[in-house]
C-alpha cells in the first residue's frame, strides 16, 4: 500500500465515531449488502464462520428492533437517539452455533469491517452489546441455534462527537450544547516495547 493511502487510512480509523444521532434517509440497499460481503471477509477463527446477518431497515421492524436497545449507559438517558433521529437501519449479527463457538472475536471482526465500510460510505454507526435478545429473538424469529452477539445500528450522521485525551475518567459526556465527547487513552499509557517495564 502506498505510503499516503496507509496515512489516509490511519486518519480515516482515528476519526471515526460511535454515532446515535441519525438523518431519516435511506441507505440504499446495495450498500447494506456490501456491509455483509464486508463482514464475511473478516478474519475467522479457523475459517469457521459462525457469523450470519439479520439486515433490517422496513420502518415497522426497525421501531421493533429499537425497543430492545440501551444507548450510552454514561450518560442515559441523555444520549438516547432523540425522537425523529433514531437509526435507519439495524445489522443484527448472529452467532450460528451449528458452525462454531464462541464466535465472539469472528463477530467483533466481522462488525468492524462493517463499522469501517459504513463510515467510508458517510454512514455512522453504534456497536450495541445491550440487546434485550430474548425479546429480538421473537421478533426476528432467530431459530434455537443462533446467538444474538450484537446489533449494528445504521444512519447517516446527525451529530459530529469529538474524542478527547483521557485524563481522569473513562466516562464520555456530553457539554451544554449536546457534543458527545470521548475520551480515548494516550498512546504512551499503553504501548510498551519488549517488554511490559519498557517505554521508548
Ligand atoms: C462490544 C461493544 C458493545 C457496545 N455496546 C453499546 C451499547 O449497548 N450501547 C451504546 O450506546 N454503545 C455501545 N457501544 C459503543 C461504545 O459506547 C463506544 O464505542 C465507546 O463509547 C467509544 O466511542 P467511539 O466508538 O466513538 O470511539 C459498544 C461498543 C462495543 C465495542
Amino acid at each position: 500500500m502506498q505510503q499516503k493511502s496507509m496515512n489516509n487510512l490511519l486518519d480515516f480509523i482515528l476519526k471515526r465515531r460511535t454515532i446515535r444521532r441519525f438523518q431519516q434517509k435511506a441507505i440504499p440497499c446495495k450498500i447494506l449488502k456490501e456491509l455483509i460481503d464486508a463482514a464475511r471477509f473478516a478474519p475467522s477463527a479457523a475459517n469457521l464462520q459462525p457469523c450470519e446477518y439479520v439486515v433490517v431497515d422496513e420502518k415497522p421492524m426497525v421501531d421493533r428492533v429499537f425497543e430492545t436497545l440501551s444507548w450510552a449507559g454514561y450518560i442515559a438517558p441523555r444520549g438516547n437517539p432523540p425522537h425523529g433521529e433514531t437509526p435507519i437501519a439495524y445489522i443484527v449479527v448472529l452467532i450460528n452455533e451449528k458452525r462454531g463457538k464462541p464466535g465472539i472475536h469472528d463477530a467483533a471482526a466481522a462488525i468492524e469491517n462493517m463499522i469501517l465500510l459504513a463510515w467510508a460510505h458517510g454512514i455512522g454507526s453504534c456497536w450495541i452489546g445491550s440487546v434485550e435478545r430474548e425479546k429480538l429473538v421473537e421478533i426476528l424469529k432467530v431459530p434455537s441455534h443462533c446467538r444474538i452477539d450484537s446489533v449494528l445500528a445504521l444512519g447517516y450522521p446527525l451529530e459530529i462527537p469529538v474524542v478527547e485525551e483521557l485524563t481522569d475518567s473513562i466516562k464520555y459526556w456530553k457539554d451544554k450544547d449536546g457534543t458527545l465527547h470521548v475520551p480515548k487513552r494516550k498512546l504512551e499509557d499503553i504501548l510498551y516495547w519488549q517488554k511490559y517495564e519498557n517505554k521508548k
